[in-house]
């Protein structure tokens, strides 16, 4: 193997954290920015430095003596990624693609401009222009920049909505009577070669807009999964750059397939193949970055992953269930070291893996009614 090499990540969240467990088995440095000095990758990346991602300079001096440059979130400064490109470091997502995603405007038009079906939609500059479009109605509105997780997307039922409306650019998007909404990771290496893992069924709470939890493989049929599989290797063959790619797709119910959004990235979809899979999401990126083969994204087992999210409130997290969940077989459990819980925050996740369905099942109903992440009011915060 070759001289240690240096990744720096811009991010250090759990995305980030599930990367370094991982490559901390290989001959590699994982450095680490962000703003929280206890985020999750803090105490475990070789680096860790407190500072903002969207900063040029900050970026720049993160990165100086990278080979590669990741991204574990993906509101980070494109002019600074493009600096580090023209400096001859290997920049994965490439910025130009980032660009494109960071939109979800100039997303929209990439997947219309390259033939990629997609919901109907129109790009609008503040909500009094939705009338114009009310044919589009009832739709989704979703801001072009900024969003993540649900926020900075919000239902327009009718032109009543419009007083509740974003302001600024949006995307106005039409409503897809959805029967399934399903995830399928690609990885493309640089010589166009391209891994594809099964689809992921994503059941989502409408709570917080969150992936409550997923399992894999999709329970669809075999031909509309290969055209779920087609479709996603598309997308990340008009990016037209290595990268992992998470293809975010709506099965209709009159059974057509509809890309929603990609995140060129690891994703939250992607976590079950960790136990899952002969080779996990952040094992892929890994020989990515370092431009080794790719590996093999075959099924070993039917799997489940149920996000653990904050309960009501902040605080310090505690987490109910750990015995009940370890006492089943199969199952395995993420928490992300984040030290304060708030309502709705990831803060970890449980994957099982099982023979069939059925026991997924019984496993995600067991999860879910024995595990809970609450707040306990902190030391500092007990009166005397
Ligand atoms: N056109 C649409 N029709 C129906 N539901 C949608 C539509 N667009 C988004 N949604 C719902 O909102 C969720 C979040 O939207 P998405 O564009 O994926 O934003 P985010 O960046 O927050 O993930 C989707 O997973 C889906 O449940
Ligand atoms: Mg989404």
């Amino acid at each position: 193997m070759a001289a240690e090499r240096t990744i720096a990540l811009l991010g250090g969240g759990q995305l980030g954290r599930m990367f370094i467990e991982n490559a901390l088995r290989y001959p590699v440095r994982v450095t680490s920015l962000d703003p929280d000095p206890e985020a999750p990758c803090a105490h475990i990346a070789h680096d860790f430095k407190v500072g903002r991602v969207t900063h040029d300079a900050t970026v720049l001096e993160h990165a100086a003596l990278a080979d590669i440059v990741g991204i574990e979130i993906e509101h980070v400064s494109i002019d600074a990624l493009r600096s580090l490109k023209a400096q001859g470091k290997r920049v994965i997502p490439d910025p130009d693609v980032l660009a494109i995603i960071q939109d979800k405007g100039a997303q929209k038009t990439f997947y219309e401009e390259h033939g990629i079906p997609t919901a109907p939609f129109a790009l609008i500059a503040s909500p009094a222009e939705i009338r114009a479009h009310s044919i589009l109605l009832p739709a989704f509105l979703k801001a072009r920049t900024g969003g993540y997780d649900g926020k900075g997307v919000m239902p327009i039922t009718d032109t009543e909505d419009i007083s509740k409306a974003f302001n600024g650019p949006c995307v106005l998007e039409q409503r897809v009577d959805i029967a399934l909404e399903l995830a399928v990771l690609v990885v493309r290496d640089d010589d166009g070669r391209q891994v594809v893992y099964d689809p992921v069924e994503m059941v989502f709470d409408p709570r917080y807009n969150l992936v409550d939890h997923l399992r894999a493989p999709a329970r669809i049929p075999e031909r509309t999964a290969a055209q779920a599989q087609g479709l996603a290797e598309r997308v990340a063959k008009a990016f037209n750059a290595p990268g992992l790619y998470a293809v975010e797709l709506f099965l209709t119910k009159s059974g057509d397939l509809l890309v929603n959004e990609t995140a060129p990235r690891a994703h939250n979809s992607g976590h079950h193949t960790i136990e899952a899979c002969a080779s996990s999401q952040f094992d892929q990126l890994l020989r990515l970055y370092m431009g080794w083969p790719l590996g093999d994204a075959s099924l070993k087992s039917p799997a489940a992953m149920i996000n653990l999210v904050g309960a009501e409130g902040e605080g310090e997290p505690e987490m109910s269930g750990v015995n009940e969940i370890l006492s089943m077989p199969g199952t395995f459990i993420h928490l992300y070291g984040k030290k304060a819980t708030r309502t709705g925050r990831k803060m970890g996740h449980v994957t099982v893996t099982a023979p069939d369905h059925q026991s997924l099942d019984r496993a995600i109903t067991a999860v879910k009614a024995h595990c809970s992440i609450t707040p306990v009011r902190s030391r500092h915060s007990i009166e005397p």
